[in-house]
């Protein structure tokens, strides 16, 4: 049954919430974990949907994965290392683009395997071609459905090493490649025509991989094996960002976000609102391993429009459908460009954006690669369909609790996919 929940107009949001951990290096923790050649220790990984069919995934792959069983998400993943991982699997990976991407740098590399990857209707509409064809140069035989999309068949085979530039700023798909090339018979050099995420570097990094990262540049070594050892997951600053923006558009609220990640790769939209005039401090803690992390204490506040495009994208690419929102509720227009990416995510979200923003009174055009949205006025409210996006879906609650009449969001549930307890964080927030 798909589910409807009404959010009404909320008074000022106070209090702090810690977000849950975040759900990028959560999948790698798990994937690293399963490669590598012993236990590793992942201390508060992700339980969502997303994370939970990883965690399937590596087991169905040969790897222990023992978890507390107390949802703290404290789990010890026992790698297969150079066994590999198990051949004649039929992995489903759910709604996961980041399992679908990462997983076949894996498997890519060990002759004599045979795998199946599918997943669910949305997954069935992500692109793999961006994959296929890096990992087809150096030397997989990836076979997808019309060549582009799953399910697809990955078949081991020697990997030579590559150097490549990404067509497109992908962290997925450098992240694939990177996991490909520590199998292959020489170094892989990967070009980002722009900096994107980069946990996979840093946990690399932490499993004692030689990696060398120079400008836009990075290379990766082969290695037999390595062992991951601990790995402790930050709050998700992409999760984190909707209780931010709920702050920032109820007049009078004050709230505080604690155990943010704040890598640099991932806070593009701080930089966005602050042009728009946020009020947002950061106050930088103790990193997690490689991770920095912090708090962020955030003030309502009068937005204005902005442009935002180019190398600023890629840094808030899973946040741009939250920028969207804000400019709704900012004077003046707001033109999102350079963001042809947004179509290719869980939907297409140029349109579910648009669609989304257009039900609530707001004046949002879709373009070829982004969003022209002209605020001013508070948004009346009315419905939000989250056409199976868990982004949509909270993007929703959010305008719900700064419109003036509140918001249904049809198919509320897809928010479990990366935020189970979001609805219970924002309630905490209200006080509703
Ligand atoms: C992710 C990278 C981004 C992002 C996605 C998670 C990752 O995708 O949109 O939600 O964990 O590497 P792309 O790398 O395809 O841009």
């Amino acid at each position: 049954m798909i589910e409807a929940v009404r959010f009404a107009p909320s008074g000022p949001l106070r209090g702090s919430v810690v977000p849950p951990a975040d759900k990028s290096i959560s999948h790698r923790a798990a994937i690293l974990g399963a490669m590598s050649g012993g236990p590793t220790e992942i201390i508060n990984y992700l339980v969502s949907d997303d994370t939970e069919a990883t965690l399937v995934a590596m087991e169905a792959l040969g790897a222990g994965v023992e978890r507390a069983g107390d949802g703290s998400g404290r789990l010890v993943v026992s790698g297969v290392g150079p066994t590999g991982p198990t051949t004649g699997v039929r992995v489903d990976v759910a709604n996961s683009g980041t399992l679908l991407r990462l997983l076949p740098g894996w498997l890519a590399g060990w002759q004599g395997g045979r795998w199946e990857v599918d997943g669910d209707d949305s997954i069935r509409r992500r692109p793999v071609d961006r994959i296929a064809s890096p990992l087809g140069e150096m030397g997989a035989r990836i076979e997808a459905t019309d060549d582009r999309f799953p399910p697809l068949v990955v078949e081991g085979s020697e990997l030579a090493g590559i150097e490549y530039t990404l067509p497109v700023a992908s962290a997925q798909v450098k992240s694939c490649l990177l996991l490909a090339g520590l199998r292959a018979g020489g170094p892989t050099t990967i070009h980002e025509p722009l900096p994107t995420r980069d946990h996979t570097e840093r946990m690399l990094g932490l499993a004692g991989v030689r990696l060398d990262r120079e400008g836009s540049s990075i290379t990766v070594w082969p290695t037999e094996t390595f062992e991951l050892d601990s790995v402790e997951v930050p709050g998700d600053f992409s999760s984190a960002a909707f209780p931010l923006v709920a702050a920032l558009l109820v007049p009078e609220s004050e709230i505080r976000l604690e155990g943010v990640g704040t890598n640099p790769t991932r806070t593009g939209l701080l930089s966005i609102l602050s042009r728009m005039g946020a009020d947002i401090e950061i106050e930088q803690g103790d990193p997690s391993g490689e991770e920095p992390v912090g708090s962020l204490v955030v003030r309502h506040s009068e937005l204005t429009g902005t442009e935002v495009g180019g190398a600023e994208i890629p840094l808030a690419i899973d946040e741009l459908p939250l920028v969207a929102l804000a400019a709704g509720f900012a004077d003046g227009e707001t033109v999102i460009r350079d963001a042809a990416e947004l179509r290719a995510k869980e939907s297409d979200r140029i349109e579910t954006v648009s669609r989304a923003l257009q039900g609530l009174g707001i004046a949002a055009e879709p373009t070829p690669d982004g969003l022209v949205v002209r605020g001013g006025n508070r948004p009346v409210g009315g419905a939000v369909d989250a056409e199976g996006d868990h982004r949509i879906a909270m993007l929703g609650a959010v305008a719900g609790l700064a419109s003036r009449d509140g918001v249904e969001v049809t198919g509320f549930d897809a928010a479990s996919v990366s935020y189970p307890g979001f609805e219970r964080d924002l309630a905490g927030l209200t006080g509703a």
